[in-house]
């Protein structure tokens, strides 16, 4: 059984730290994933528009309101955010990614917006619509950039995080100003086809140990600290053993804790396709970009 546990934002409303994700879920599939989340008794949602599956997860969720006894609206915790710290260009046609010229693979980054103007777009939204705003893929900086801007914290930073990647000084930062961190890819890459955390022997080694799968002992180890995390899957018992959870013996944290000595980021943006030409992290594989955020 889940934990049930939930953390007070700096909003003042409570967000469940064992959400769901429902990027890379084919159409079909995801609104038959949110309907068991909510049906095993997920309350946090991660969605997104660039996932473009909106009228999927919206079945999902009026099947959850009409077949799980007493489920509200104002029972699901959803963010919204700024899901990177870049804009791109608005172009005629709408697209999501506008590429620099036809058959490029490579988005336009728009110089003329900041992060502090996406930012106060956010926190001018109405308070009856959007009751905490938040951030994603943020550094201290521009967290910081955003906070001396307008002196308003983001709730939440939704950010890349797991053994291989844990993150220390943003958690350190992110501690000190009250802003909420969000895990995802709580198994690693999820998209260069390395494999998954799940795989990893020592993960394997503690799961088989306190009899747990590697997913809940990885779930388990994003929650140190009082963080949250939105494990995806599709697979209905997956997404209902991923809501079983188990807690950690402080030894094999220390345990898990070493994997990420050496860190390893998966989501750099310069190596997406279409890339982004921009270095957002200072990772090696972002040196030759031409922009930095602004
Ligand atoms: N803000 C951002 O920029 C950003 C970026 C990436 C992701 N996200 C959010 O974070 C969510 C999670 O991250 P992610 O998509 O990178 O994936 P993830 O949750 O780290 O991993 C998903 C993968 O793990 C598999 N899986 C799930 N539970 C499993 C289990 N118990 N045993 C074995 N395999 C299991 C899933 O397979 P099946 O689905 O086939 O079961 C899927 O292939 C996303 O869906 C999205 O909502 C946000």
């Amino acid at each position: 059984m889940s934990f049930g546990t939930k953390v007070t934002l700096n909003s003042g409303h409570e967000i469940p730290t064992l959400g769901y994700g429902t990027w890379q879920s084919a159409p079909g599939e995801v609104s038959v994933g949110v309907y068991e989340a909510l049906k095993a008794g997920y309350r946090h949602l991660d969605l997104a528009k660039v996932y473009e599956n909106q009228t999927d997860v919206a079945k999902g969720l009026k099947k959850a309101f009409a077949e799980i006894p007493g489920l509200k609206r104002q029972d699901i915790f959803i963010l919204y955010l700024i899901h990177w710290p870049v804009a791109f260009s608005k172009t005629s046609d709408d697209k999501l990614f506008p590429l620099t010229a036809e058959g490029s693979n490579e988005v336009v980054i728009d110089r003329g917006v900041s992060i502090v103007d996406t930012w106060k777009a956010l926190v001018n939204l109405p308070k009856s619509k959007v009751r905490s705003i938040g951030v994603s893929n943020f550094a201290p900086e521009h967290l910081q950039a955003i906070i001396d801007s307008t002196e308003v914290v983001p709730a939440v930073n939704q950010v890349e995080r797991h053994p291989l990647l844990p993150q220390d000084p943003l958690v350190k930062y992110a501690k000190g100003k009250n802003i909420h961190l969000t895990a995802y890819s709580a198994f690693g890459n999820n998209t260069i086809g390395e494999p998954l955390l799940l795989e990893h022997a020592v993960i394997k080694q503690i799961a088989e140990k306190i009899g747990a799968t590697p997913a809940q002992v990885l779930l388990a180890w994003a929650q140190v600290g009082g963080h949250s995390v939105i494990p995806k899957s599709v697979t209905a018992s997956r997404i209902k053993s991923n809501f079983e959870e188990v807690k950690l013996a402080d030894e094999d944290i220390a345990i898990i804790n070493k994997i990420g000595e050496t860190p390893r980021r998966y989501n750099i943006p310069n190596t997406f396709n279409p890339k982004w030409d921009i270095n957002i992290w200072g990772e090696e594989l972002e040196k030759n970009t031409s922009n930095t955020v602004i």
